[in-house]
C-alpha cells in the first residue's frame, strides 16, 4: 500500500530511512521533481525501482548524495571542472556524469563506465540522504515515458501502490528535472537541459557542447525523443504561429506562457506565468500538462517559449511531449 507521509515530520524520515535500509523503495521530494529511491549500493533494491516504473534496464539512474565530500567514494576522478561545478551548483539541480568506481552496481549505470551524481537541495531530500549511510539511486517517480511528478499526489496518481511509501515535501520549486552534464572527456557535454541553465554552467567552466547527441551521448536515454509525454495528442506551435481554431465538436486545450485573450472555443486553457517569467513557468509546467492530460481533451495546443535560460529545458520537455515515436 502506498502511504503519503509528511516530510516535515522527523518520524517520516526515520521510517523512510529504515525502509530504504531494508531494501525497499521510497518516493521522495527534490527541488526538481519527485524521485523514486532505493539504496544505490543494493542491486536488488535498485531492481525494484526499475520494476515499479516499468523502466528498461538500459536507462541508467542518478545517484543522489547528501554531501559533496561523498562524491569521491563513487567516482574515480573529480577533475577541476567537476569541483568548480559542484562548488557553484551543489546542492542543486545539476547532475554530473563522471567515471564510476566499481562500488556502484552495473544495474544503476546500465553497465556504463560512468555514474550520474547529484546532491539535491530540497531539505527533505537532504534529511533523508543524511539519515542513511548509502547513496540513493532515484529516477523521477513516474511510469517510464510519462510526465514527471512535481507533487506527492502526482506520484500517487501515476504509480499508485507501486511507489511504496511516498514522502510529501510540497510542490517542487524548480519543476523540471536536473541538468545532466557529462564530464567524461575534454569537452563537457550537456546531455539534458534542466534546472541549472546552460548559461550558468558556461559561466563557470566555459563552452559546453550541446545539440544533437552523438553516438556516445545517445546512451543517455533521457535523450530518447518521446519522453515526458502526456497521453493526449499535443501540437507544439512555432513562435508566431496563429492559434488553431477547434474543429466542430473538438475539445481543444491550450498551454500558453501567459494568458491569451484569443483562445476562442477552447475547452480548457492553462497559462504558465502571469508575466512570462520562465522560472515560474518551469515550476508549473508538469502540473499543467497533467491537468490538460486528464481533462478529456481531444488535442492540446502548446505555445513555444523563448529558448534561453530556463526556456531551454521547458522547450526540450515540450518537444518530447509533442513527439510521437
Ligand atoms: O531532477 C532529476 O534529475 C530527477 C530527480 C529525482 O533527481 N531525476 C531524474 O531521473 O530525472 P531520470 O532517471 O528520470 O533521468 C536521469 C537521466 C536520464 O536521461 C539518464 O539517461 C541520465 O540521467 N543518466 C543517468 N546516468 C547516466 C550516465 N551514467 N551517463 C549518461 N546519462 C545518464
Ligand atoms: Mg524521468
Amino acid at each position: 500500500m502506498s502511504r503519503i507521509l509528511d516530510g516535515n515530520d522527523p518520524r517520516t524520515i526515520l521510517h523512510a530511512a529504515e525502509r530504504l535500509g531494508a531494501g525497499e523503495i521510497v518516493a521522495f521530494p527534490t527541488e526538481t521533481v519527485y524521485g523514486l529511491g532505493a539504496n544505490a549500493l543494493n542491486e536488488k533494491a535498485v531492481a525494484k525501482v526499475f520494476a515499479a516504473k516499468n523502466r528498461p534496464e538500459f536507462d541508467p539512474l542518478i545517484v543522489h548524495i547528501g554531501d559533496k565530500d561523498a562524491a569521491s567514494q563513487y567516482v574515480t576522478a573529480l577533475d577541476p571542472r567537476a569541483r568548480q561545478l559542484m562548488d557553484a551548483f551543489w546542492p542543486g539541480a545539476l547532475t554530473l556524469v563522471l567515471p564510476k568506481r566499481p562500488i556502484i552496481p552495473d544495474l544503476v549505470t546500465a553497465g556504463l563506465g560512468t555514474v550520474a551524481l547529484r546532491m539535491p537541495s530540497h531539505p527533505v531530500a537532504l534529511a533523508l540522504l543524511r539519515a542513511v549511510d548509502f547513496p540513493i539511486a532515484a529516477p523521477s517517480a513516474n511510469p517510464f515515458g510519462y510526465v514527471s511528478p512535481t507533487t506527492a499526489a502526482h506520484v500517487h496518481d501515476s504509480l499508485g501502490d507501486e511507489a511504496g511509501l511516498i514522502i510529501d515535501g510540497g510542490p517542487c520549486k524548480v519543476g523540471v528535472e536536473s541538468t545532466v552534464c557529462a564530464l567524461t572527456d575534454q569537452h563537457a557535454v550537456l546531455l539534458r537541459p534542466g534546472g541549472v541553465t546552460l548559461e550558468q554552467i558556461e559561466s563557470v567552466i566555459g563552452p559546453v557542447r550541446t545539440g544533437e547527441p552523438t553516438q556516445a551521448d545517445r546512451r543517455s536515454p533521457g535523450t530518447l525523443l518521446s519522453h515526458y509525454a502526456p497521453r493526449v495528442p499535443v501540437v507544439l506551435l512555432k513562435p508566431g504561429d496563429p492559434l488553431p481554431q477547434p474543429e466542430a465538436g473538438e475539445r481543444l486545450g491550450l498551454l500558453s506562457l501567459t494568458l491569451r485573450s484569443d483562445a476562442h472555443g477552447y475547452t480548457r486553457t492553462e497559462a504558465l506565468s502571469a508575466d512570462g517569467n520562465l522560472l515560474d513557468a518551469a515550476a508549473r509546467l508538469f502540473a499543467a500538462l497533467r491537468r490538460l492530460d486528464t481533462s478529456g481533451l481531444d488535442r492540446v495546443v502548446i505555445e513555444s517559449v523563448p529558448e534561453t535560460g530556463m526556456g531551454r529545458a521547458i522547450m526540450d520537455r515540450l518537444r518530447r511531449a509533442a513527439a510521437r515515436d
